[in-house]
């Protein structure tokens, strides 16, 4: 069928109405260079937006116009971006990459960015962030990477805006760390969100140069304590801090926190010490955050080894906080890790070979929030026959024949004696290449022990020796033992075990 002549006007008018949309096309297109094929764009107030937006794109569009000074690339599906994909877009302030699926950001991906102000990449995988992935944003003011999976970022990531920034939001990822070098110097940040990560530790001072903290959000990390932060401690109207979902150990250490005392009721809770674990932490009275003085509960009295073998001095400290152990060596001198001795945070002090320059009396200090108490460790070291090193003539009483068994070779062996108890003493007496003898004094604590249980193995072989001894005896002689292996031995009379351990 024909159309009707009459419907011919209306057609014409039609074709009309599509040339006059194109005429009008053509006009924009004079002004702007193209638009990317899925995206719309607008030049509004002489600014250009490209908004592409959900468009299912794989990779940033080429054809952007360079003097675009918003670009949305949110729900997409860019994995990587990188240069050039936003070479010179000098003029861009807003960049949107959130939810994409984003994994990589190359180095300089962002590098001609120097107008941007605000970079979304909520939303992505990303695991880290490289020290040149955000490099060249000059003037970077909010930058979003929150829900991501960030693991690591590079202390030097945010060195071009430290003085820039204004909010950071690294929440909802699953850093153990927060990047505390980078942030530490943003004197503009105003909002800081760490929210929803495994943060363990805030750097202490690190707030102080942030004058501008308005709001600090570290709910839901692994925060167990919290250095006295001045720069917290301002009136709650001025700085919006959140801590809630930590296990907080709420001892003296917390106690600057609570006299900030803001609103009861708040999410804020008590993970530890158990007299307070589980309770409101702003519910707890100040007077119930209390520390354990140091308490030396375990630690070397006498060590001997011989000259040129591993000595580990142990000093076990109880306490809460946990105490820190220092040692200090004969002559007054602070020990430091160096290759030959390291002070472990266990309390052990190892010295890698011992010379006869290290004998004399360690003391070991425990310190804690508050208080301290100390231990004294007498390290003897035997010397080895060989003239060269003038042992003998340092004439220790006894071990010089003792020595002489070693039979020319540097390997001896090593034990320590450590008592858990006052008044019990477990000794090595005499120690050769192959055989120790052990000692004991009758236990003051249990006096009518029937029998006496021996224990030891050593590195050599995982065998267990189990020696069963009548509650009269007093020693035993340890035989067979490899030059050389570390041994550990456990002395047990029913009532109180001694240990004695070899390592
Ligand atoms: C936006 O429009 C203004 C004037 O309408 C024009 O001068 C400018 O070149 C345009 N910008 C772009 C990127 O097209
Ligand atoms: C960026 O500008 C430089 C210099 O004008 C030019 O050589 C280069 O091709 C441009 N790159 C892009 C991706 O537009
Ligand atoms: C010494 O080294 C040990 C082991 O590497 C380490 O755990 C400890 O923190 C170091 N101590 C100091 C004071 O640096
Ligand atoms: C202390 O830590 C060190 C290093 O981790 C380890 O070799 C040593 O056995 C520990 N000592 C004790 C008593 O746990
Ligand atoms: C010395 O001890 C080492 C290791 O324990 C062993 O390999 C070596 O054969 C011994 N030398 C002598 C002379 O006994
Ligand atoms: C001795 O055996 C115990 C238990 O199996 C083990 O923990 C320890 O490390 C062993 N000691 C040595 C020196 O092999």
């Amino acid at each position: 069928m024909r159309p009707p002549l009459d419907a011919e006007p209306g057609r014409r008018a039609a074709v009309a109405a599509v040339l006059g949309l194109a005429l009008a096309a053509g006009a924009l297109l004079r002004a702007a260079a193209p638009c990317p094929v899925p995206c719309v764009c607008h030049n509004l107030s002489e600014s250009l937006s490209t908004l592409c937006a959900r468009r299912g794109l794989l990779a940033v569009p080429l054809d952007v116009d360079r003097r675009t000074v918003e670009l949305r690339l949110a729900d997409n599906f860019i994995r990587a971006v990188g240069p050039p994909d936003f070479a010179n877009m000098s003029g861009l302030v807003d960049l949107t990459l959130a939810r994409n699926g984003l994994e990589t950001l190359r180095p300089l991906a962002f590098g001609d960015l120097e107008s941007l102000r605000a970079l979304h990449l909520d939303g992505n995988r990303l695991a880290e962030i490289g020290p040149a992935a955000l490099r060249g944003l000059l003037n970077l003011q909010h930058l979003s990477v929150n829900n991501n999976q960030l693991v690591a970022v590079a202390p030097a990531a945010f060195a071009d805006f430290q003085l820039s920034l204004e909010d950071l939001d690294l929440s909802y990822n699953n850093l153990r760390e927060a990047p505390w070098a980078g942030i530490r110097g943003m004197a503009n940040l105003h909002t800081l969100q760490l929210e929803h990560n495994l943060i363990g530790t805030v750097e202490p001072g690190v707030f102080s140069e942030l004058a501008r903290l308005a709001r600090l959000d570290l709910t839901s990390n692994r925060l167990a304590t919290l250095a006295p932060e001045p720069a917290l401690a301002v009136t709650p109207a001025a700085l919006a801090l959140s801590f809630g979902g930590n296990p907080l150990r709420c001892n003296c250490e917390l106690l600057w926190l609570r006299r900030l005392g803001r609103d009861a009721g708040e999410l804020e809770t008590c993970a530890a010490p158990p007299a307070v674990a589980g309770r409101y932490f702003w519910a707890v009275p100040e007077e119930d955050f209390v520390c354990e003085p140091p308490l030396v509960a375990r630690h070397t009295r006498h060590l001997r080894v011989l000259e040129g073998q591993r000595a580990a001095l142990r000093c076990r400290a109880l306490g809460d906080p946990e105490p820190v152990v220092h040692w200090v060596a004969p002559g007054e001198r602070m020990v430091a890790n160096s290759s030959r001795a390291v002070a472990y945070p266990n309390g052990t002090l190892e010295l890698a070979a011992a010379t006869l320059g290290d004998a004399g009396a360690y003391t070991c200090i425990a310190v804690n929030a508050a208080g301290e108490a100390t231990a004294r460790v007498e390290l003897r070291v035997l010397p080895l026959p060989h003239g060269d090193g003038g042992g003998a003539a340092v004439g220790l009483p006894g071990p010089s024949d003792m020595a002489a068994k070693a039979t020319g070779n540097t390997t001896g062996e090593e034990e320590e004696e450590e008592e858990k108890e006052p008044g019990q003493a477990v000794e090595v007496a005499e120690v050769t290449a192959h055989s120790a003898l052990v000692q004991w004094e009758a236990n003051k604590m249990a006096p009518t022990a029937w029998v006496y249980q021996l224990q030891y193995n050593c590195t050599d072989d995982e065998v267990l020796v189990y020696r069963i001894l009548p509650g009269s005896s007093r020693h035993f002689l340890l035989k067979h033992l490899v030059p050389g292996a570390a041994y550990d031995l456990r002395a047990l009379d029913g009532a109180l075990d001694f240990a004695l351990g070899a390592s």
